[in-house]
């Protein structure tokens, strides 16, 4: 409080707060807002919450309006700017969402950083225009409102004490020590148990991920009968069959990543590239056996196996989320979901004439992580 002054007087800052109890001397004719300076005065003169019995002189009312009408015009079109703004900020928002398709990992990239940029713009912008409003156009008033003690009576803690004694002696927790100790013995455990699930937070998968136990020469065994299989086996166009890695029929952690199918077509059903590099659109024609494709089974959106094939339209399903592959176009992805086409197994025939690997998928199955960016999309 400034040196002089008492509770209700003029201060500095902030809006004069109408009938206050400290104005009610002041004569007719000058209640006019006027600005308020010194120490704001102590909460219950300054209550905006008047007592059922308070008169109605006493009550106090917010000021309508600032006292500098000139600098608040020019506050309120710098806020209807801002707001401008982040009108445009939200239209832009909209148009990412239209505008950015998400079927490649670059794709997804650009529109999750054109949707979250624009959306924290609007909310930045929405913000900043609130802000200098509240500080500029309302009226500083601290409003207090009374509350009742939040203490209980000394009765009622009393009576709580009383009743809580009694019921631990009805218990018997007090009076038999053994079943005491067993009970916090019994519930160690759970108590524990949260810092034991930790330990499912490792360790690292590091780069097991990326890799799948197919390597040059390992033969493509059929599932189930875990035999190899030849091309000259597997010779009706439109045949589908599942695949695992030689060897691996019992290992559940190798399969999870390696399963394949493999498919024949006719010839010229397939659309080949000769390169021998990824490419969402076409199978590599060197890493094909007789018109015999083979393809990850992991669906790529969220790891179900893809294995459903329709024949007629040369469609691999995806059972979960109705994700499509055209599986004589790379198994690219035609519709659903999944976000990039299943990764193709580069096979060939060793010298007995079995199918098997040329090495392992040139990049990783299965669904997106993290660390995916530096492989081929
Ligand atoms: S897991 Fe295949 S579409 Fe979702």
């Amino acid at each position: 409080m400034t040196d002089g002054m008492k509770p209700g007087q003029p201060g500095e800052g902030g809006w004069q707060s109408g009938h206050d109890p400290a104005d009610a001397a002041e004569p007719e004719g000058h209640g006019s807002p006027h600005r308020v300076i010194g120490t704001p005065p102590p909460a219950e003169a300054r209550t905006m919450l008047a007592a059922q019995d308070t008169a109605p002189e006493h009550v106090r009312e917010l000021p309508a309006d600032p006292d500098d009408p000139v600098r608040a015009k020019k506050v309120e079109r710098l806020v209807a700017a801002i707001f401008t703004l982040a009108f445009l900020a939200g239209c832009g928002f909209i148009a990412s969402y239209v505008l950015f398709t998400g079927h490649t990992l670059v794709g997804v990239q650009h529109s999750n950083m054109a949707l979250g940029g624009s959306l924290a713009l609007v909310l930045l912008l929405l913000g900043i225009g609130t802000v200098i409003w509240v500080r500029h156009l309302m009226p500083a008033v601290e409003l207090t409102e009374e509350r009742h003690p939040l203490r209980s009576t000394e009765e009622e803690r009393a009576e709580f004490k009383e009743t809580f004694e009694e019921g631990a002696e009805a218990s018997q927790f007090v009076k038999r020590p053994l079943l005491r100790r067993t009970l916090m013995l019994a519930s160690l455990p759970l108590a524990a148990a949260p810092l034991v699930l930790l330990r499912d937070l490792g360790p690292l998968p590091h780069n097991d991920l990326d890799y799948t136990v197919w390597r040059k020469g390992l033969r493509l065994w059929v599932y189930g009968a875990n035999r190899p299989i030849s091309p000259a086996e597997f010779d009706t166009p439109g045949s589908v069959i599942s695949i695992i890695p030689a060897g691996y029929q019992d290992d559940d952690d190798a399969l999870a990543k390696a399963a394949v199918i493999i498919i024949k077509f006719r010839p010229g059903q397939l659309h080949f590239t000769k390169e021998n590099h990824p490419v969402n659109d076409k199978v590599v024609e060197n890493w094909t056996v007789d018109n015999i494709v083979a393809y990850s089974k992991i669906c790529t959106h969220v790891g179900c196996p893809a294995a459903l094939y329709e024949q007629t339209t040369h469609h691999i399903l995806c059972p979960c989320h109705q994700s499509t592959f055209d599986a004589t176009r790379g198994a690219k992805v035609i519709f659903g979901p999944a976000p990039r086409p299943l990764p193709q197994l580069p096979i060939t025939v060793d010298a007995q004439g079995y199918l098997v690997a040329k090495g392992d998928f040139d990049q990783p199955v299965g669904p997106s992580f993290f660390e995916r960016g530096s492989f081929p999309q």
